[in-house]
């Protein structure tokens, strides 16, 4: 490996991370500027930055219109399936982003106050965080595609005061009406948002009840003033985002509010290799983490322009939509799953689309969310001609743990790994008994404490599962649940969950959540879902059902029951859940602990070599099964 920039930086990083991250703050604009880096006093809980006040908002948007950027793009707005753009300035946005502050505001939301957010891929959906921001308030967005039920469980557990909504979501098969969800999901919940405030697009008009507020009328009123910034602490949340555990309960990633912004700022030159005025996009979905970081917060705090993409990678007509964006805008660098460009691939093998586009001003494609197979990641790099990077993050860290730091120094490439630890990452793979392995040995990839700024504090208002999750492993330790190991250059190779989180389409999704959908259908006894490898998208759920003792299906019945539990499964979970194949079987492998054995038929079902406990209660179940799951 290089001898440069980048052992240099990461290993200042690593032996003074209070003095590294000390200057880094400098980045961004202080109320009252941080006495001290990082609160290390009550391990394993750790504080970027405990006396600093600021406000994100303010240096996402203020500050660069201060600073010069009035009448620069701030979003560029594409939308195919609506056939729309527009362009918003940073003067532009900050106007309306006041103005909605003003309008939370005036609805009784103060610092602290949580407001869930359910909307498509739209500005008003930035419009609605960056509010959230300005007066201290928590926003939690929930991804479109999840049903009313995980809307529920998160309503339930983040309290909101108020819930903003678009009035429908558009699919390219189909047009999605959101306030019907709303309003079953509020319904479910115990507990109750005082107002829903709607945002009516033309394809579907929500129908109002006595609590919605309409956007346009709220927004349009004079006697409402937008408001300025509130001073927050450093440590208070900006967020939570609620991500899939192995339970069905989600867990509620806090993200604070001024290590994140020195983070993500840093992180754009640095990592991205973009600077001010630049265009940088991120397809993906502001329900994700990548797209709280890389469409919203890093692009504006770093005063460059970002896309807000209301389309796929193909079928939004075809396979060159993502091209021609990115000549129209002259985007620098694009950053989706490796999910999208397979599709890509499949649709348009030979790149006929990318030679229609000037692509001349496009330097590299950032690809995560799930792993990069050395195949999409070969495709891409032949065809495009520019570099294809690969980086490994999760909700809970926020921004890569591991990359190639093309900012700093760019490194050389090996497909199928996503380069060497971030700086501020110290990431060691361990043995079962906690213990650093050797180079070139798999085990469970962890990062020492205290990780760096902008990664998860805790999980919202539950220290003891963040402490259960993910510290209690290993001591002085964060537990990723990926496996995978580390070769003789350092670079890290993740080879997958070590727990039953499934990742589909770069989506990840919670096995038990699809389990409790389809445990609730009166015939069900038992049930497990394992995620099995799929060409296109990574992963795809499978589902073993056990029905109830005395139930018996012919042919017709099974296919009937089939599509109910199918059904459950996108009307509980979403249709981004994408469960098509249920096998009914008559018992499931299990340990003597009752624990079922996931992951062994996972391999089984990918033709892998299966690890089979001792500690398996029968074994000729796995045997019996072991035909269904090869399809033999
Ligand atoms: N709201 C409502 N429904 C949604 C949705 C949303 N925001 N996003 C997806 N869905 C629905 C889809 O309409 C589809 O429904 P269907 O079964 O009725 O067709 C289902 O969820 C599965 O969607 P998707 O995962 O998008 O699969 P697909 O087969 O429609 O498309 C790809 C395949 C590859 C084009 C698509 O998966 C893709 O764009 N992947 C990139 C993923 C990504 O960017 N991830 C972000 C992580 S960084
Ligand atoms: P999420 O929290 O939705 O971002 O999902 C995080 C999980 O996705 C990680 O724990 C990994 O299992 C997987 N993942 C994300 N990026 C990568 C990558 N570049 N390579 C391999 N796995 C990845």
């Amino acid at each position: 490996m290089s001898n440069g920039a980048y052992r240099v930086v990461h290993d200042r990083c690593t032996s003074d991370p209070a003095g590294f991250w000390g200057e880094v703050a400098e980045g961004i604009d202080w109320i009252t500027a941080p006495t001290q880096a990082l609160d290390d006093s009550r391990p394993p809980f750790y504080r970027w930055f405990p006396d600093g006040v600021m406000n994100t908002c303010y240096n996402a948007l203020d500050r660069h219109v201060a600073g010069g950027r009035a009448d620069q793009a701030a979003i560029h707005y594409e939308s195919p399936v609506t056939g729309s753009s527009r362009t918003i300035t940073y003067a532009e946005l900050l106007e309306q982003v006041a103005k909605f502050a003003g309008v939370l505001r005036a609805q009784g939301v103060e610092k602290g106050d949580r407001v869930v957010l359910y909307m498509p891929m739209i500005p008003e959906a930035l419009v609605a965080m960056l509010a959230c921001a300005r007066i201290g308030a928590v926003h939690s967005v929930v991804f479109g595609g999840f049903a009313p039920a995980e809307l529920a469980a998160r309503i339930e557990d983040a309290r909101p005061k108020i819930i903003v909504a678009a009035s429908c979501g558009i699919e390219p098969s189909r047009t999605i009406p959101y306030k019907p969800m709303i309003d079953a999901a509020i319904r479910r919940s115990e507990h109750k948002p005082d107002h829903c405030i709607v945002f009516q697009r033309e394809q579907v008009e929500a129908e109002m009840g006595e609590n919605d507020l309409d956007w346009v009328t709220v927004m349009n009123d004079d006697s409402i003033e937008p408001a300025e910034c509130v001073p927050v602490q450093a440590t208070d949340p900006l967020y939570v985002l609620y991500t899939s555990g192995t339970t069905g309960k989600p867990k509620g990633i806090v993200r604070d509010n001024g290590g994140h912004a020195v983070a993500l700022n840093w992180s754009m030159p640095n990592l991205y290799g973009i600077h001010p005025g630049e265009v940088f996009w991120a397809a993906s979905d502001v329900g994700w983490v990548v797209g709280h970081s890389y469409i919203v917060y890093a692009p504006l705090l770093a005063g460059a322009t970002t896309i807000v993409y209301e389309g796929k990678p193909i079928g939004t007509p075809d396979a060159g939509a993502f091209w021609r964006t990115i000549e129209k805008y002259n985007v620098a660098s694009l950053f989706t799953a490796p999910t999208a460009i397979r599709a890509i691939k499949k649709e348009d093998p030979d790149g006929e689309f990318m030679k229609q586009s000037d692509l001349s001003n496009f330097r590299r494609l950032f690809l995560a969310g799930e792993r990069l197979d050395p195949d999409t990641y070969e495709w891409a790099h032949a065809k495009l001609g520019i570099p294809v990077i690969d980086n490994w993050w999760q909700t809970e860290t926020g921004w890569p743990i591991a990359t190639n730091p093309v900012g700093i120094e760019e490194l050389p490439v090996k497909p199928g790994s996503p380069s060497v630890p971030t700086p501020g990452y110290d990431v060691q793979i361990l043995d079962e008994q906690g213990n650093q392995v050797e180079a070139g040995t798999e085990g469970a990839i962890c990062i020492k404490l205290p990780m760096p700024p902008g990664t998860l504090p805790t999980l919202w208002q539950d220290d003891d599962r963040y402490v259960e999750s993910y510290l209690s492993a290993f001591d002085g330790y964060y537990l990723t649940g990926d496996g995978g190991y580390i070769d003789s250059d350092g670079y890290i190779y993740v080879m997958g969950r070590t727990d039953d989180v499934l990742n589909v389409a770069g989506h990840r999704l919670s096995t038990g959540s699809i389990e409790a959908a389809l445990a609730g259908h009166p015939s069900v006894a038992e049930c497990a879902v394992i995620g099995v490898a799929d060409q296109m998208k990574g992963q795809i759920p499978r589902a073993l059902v056990v029905l109830k003792s005395g139930i018996t299906l012919d042919d017709a019945g099974e296919a009937e029951l089939k599509k109910e539990l199918v059904g459950r499964v996108r009307s509980e979970v979403g249709a981004v859940a994408a469960l098509r194949e249920v096998d009914v079987v008559q018992a499931l492998p299990k340990t003597r602990s009752g624990k079922i054995l996931r992951k062994t038929m996972r391999q089984i079902a990918d033709g892998q070599e299966a690890m089979v406990p001792s500690t398996i209660e029968d074994a000729s179940v796995l045997e019996v099964l072991r035909p269904v799951l090869r399809h033999e």
